[in-house]
C-alpha cells in the first residue's frame, strides 16, 4: 500500500468522524444524580424521593433546563445504608463525572456520602436526613459542600417532647429504638433531653436491632411501667411491627414518633391513636403546597408525601443555585446554595452557617384510618 493511499484513507476516516459528529451532535448535559433507598428496608422513601426530584428535573427542563443545558438524572438504589450508598456515591462521581447529588434518604447512608462529597467537591443536598451530622464534621465545623433542605433532630425531638407534655399531658415516657441507626438514636437522644428538661420523667428506655421482629419482651417492660406516651422513632416498617405487636399486648398509651413514620404504607391500624412530627402536610392551604399536590397527583396518580416533596424542593434548591451561579462549577455553587433564599413547599429556605434551614415541623395523628394535620410549630 502506498503512502498516499494510506494518507488518503486516514484523511476519509478523519472526514466521515467529523461530519458524524455534526451530524448528530451530542446535547451537552448537566448532570445530577438522585440517591435514593429504591430497594431494602422502606421502598416507599425511596420511589417518593425520586418521583419528586424527577417532577422538579422535568419542570425545568421544560423551561429550558440550567445555564441553557437540559438536566439528566442519573438515579442509583441506595437502599437506606451506608455501604450501598458509598458505593452509589463513588460510581456517580468516579464513572458518571457528576458533580451534584440529591440524597440520601437515611441519616445513616447519607453521612457516609457526605464525607466523600466534601473530599470530592462534590454538591450534596439530603432532602431529608435530619440528623445533624450530614452537614458536621468530627470537629464541629461546617461540611462546605454539604446542604439538606429539611430541620434536624434536635429541632424534632423537643417538637415532639413540648408536644407530648403540653398537648398530651405527658407527664411519663418509654422511650424504645434502635442504637445501630444513627436517625433513631440521635432523635431518642434530642427527645430525652427535651422531655425531661421540661419536668417530664422517662420511665423507660429499652433498645433493639434492626434485624429484630419479635418485640414482646419490650413491650412487656412497656406495660409495666405504664408510661403517657412510648416513644418510638423509627421508619414505618419497624413501626408497624411494634405497635401491631403493642396492639395484642393491650398497651393503650400513645405511640409517638418522627418523619420515618410517613409512608404509604404506615399500618394506620396498628399505629392508630399515634402521633408524629413531619415536614409538611398535604392538608396545608398555603396555595404552594396545593398546586404541589395537584401537580403531582396528575403526574403520579398519588399524594406526595413529605419525602416527595422535600426532594421536589431539594432539586428546585439545588437548579436554583446553580443557575445563581451562573457556573456548574461546584466551588461555586456551594456558595451560591450557602446564601440562597428559596420559596419551598416545605417552607421558605435559607441556610444557617451549619448548612441547615430554619424550619417549621408539623404534628400528624393517626386517626381513624387517615393521616390527620394536627398543628404546625415553628422553631
Ligand atoms: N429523617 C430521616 C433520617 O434522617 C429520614 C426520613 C425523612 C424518613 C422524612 C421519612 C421521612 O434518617
Amino acid at each position: 500500500m502506498s503512502k498516499r493511499f494510506l494518507f488518503i484513507i486516514s484523511i476519509l476516516i478523519v472526514l466521515s468522524l467529523t461530519l458524524g459528529a455534526c451530524a448528530q451532535p451530542k446535547p451537552q448535559t448537566l448532570k445530577v444524580a438522585i440517591l435514593a433507598p429504591l430497594s431494602g428496608a422502606v421502598p416507599t422513601f425511596g420511589v417518593s424521593t425520586r418521583d419528586g426530584a424527577l417532577l422538579a428535573i422535568k419542570e425545568w427542563n421544560a423551561k429550558g433546563g440550567v445555564l441553557g443545558k437540559q438536566i439528566e438524572a442519573i438515579v442509583e438504589d441506595s437502599q437506606c445504608e451506608a455501604d450501598p450508598a458509598v458505593n452509589a456515591a463513588n460510581k456517580v462521581i468516579n464513572q458518571d463525572g457528576v458533580k451534584f447529588i440529591i440524597g440520601e434518604v437515611c441519616s445513616k447512608a447519607s453521612i457516609p456520602v457526605s464525607e466523600i462529597a466534601e473530599e470530592k467537591g462534590v454538591v450534596q443536598i439530603s432532602p431529608t436526613s435530619t440528623n445533624p451530622n450530614v452537614t458536621l464534621k468530627a470537629d464541629g465545623s461546617t461540611k462546605q459542600y454539604v446542604f439538606r433542605a429539611c430541620f434536624i433532630d434536635p429541632f424534632q425531638g423537643l417538637v415532639g417532647a413540648s408536644f407530648a407534655i403540653n398537648e398530651l399531658g405527658a407527664k411519663t415516657a418509654f422511650i424504645i429504638l434502635d442504637q445501630g441507626n444513627d436517625y433513631v438514636r440521635g432523635l431518642a437522644e434530642n427527645f430525652e433531653q427535651a422531655f425531661t428538661q421540661k419536668g417530664g420523667q422517662i420511665v423507660g428506655k429499652e433498645t433493639y436491632t434492626s434485624q429484630d421482629t419479635d418485640f414482646s419482651a419490650i413491650l412487656a417492660k412497656v406495660a409495666e411501667a405504664k408510661p403517657d406516651v412510648v416513644y418510638l422513632p423509627d421508619y414505618y416498617n419497624i413501626v408497624n411491627l411494634v405497635t401491631a405487636q403493642a396492639k395484642e399486648k393491650g398497651i393503650t398509651a400513645p405511640f409517638l414518633g418522627g418523619d420515618g413514620w410517613d409512608s404509604a404504607e404506615l399500618d394506620r391500624a396498628a399505629a392508630e391513636g399515634g402521633y408524629y412530627t413531619n415536614h409538611y402536610s398535604d392538608q396545608d392551604t398555603r396555595a404552594i403546597v396545593q398546586q404541589w399536590v395537584k401537580n403531582y397527583q396528575a403526574e403520579y396518580g398519588s399524594v406526595p408525601d413529605a419525602l416527595a416533596t422535600l426532594a421536589y424542593d431539594a432539586a428546585n434548591l439545588l437548579l436554583a443555585a446553580i443557575q445563581n451561579a451562573g457556573t456548574d462549577d461546584p466551588a461555586k455553587v456551594k456558595d451560591a446554595m450557602a446564601n440562597i433564599k428559596w420559596e419551598a413547599v416545605s417552607g421558605t429556605i435559607t441556610f444557617d452557617q451549619y448548612h441547615n434551614p430554619i424550619k417549621s415541623a408539623v404534628i400528624l395523628q393517626v386517626k381513624d384510618g387517615q393521616i390527620q394535620y394536627v398543628t404546625t410549630v415553628a422553631p
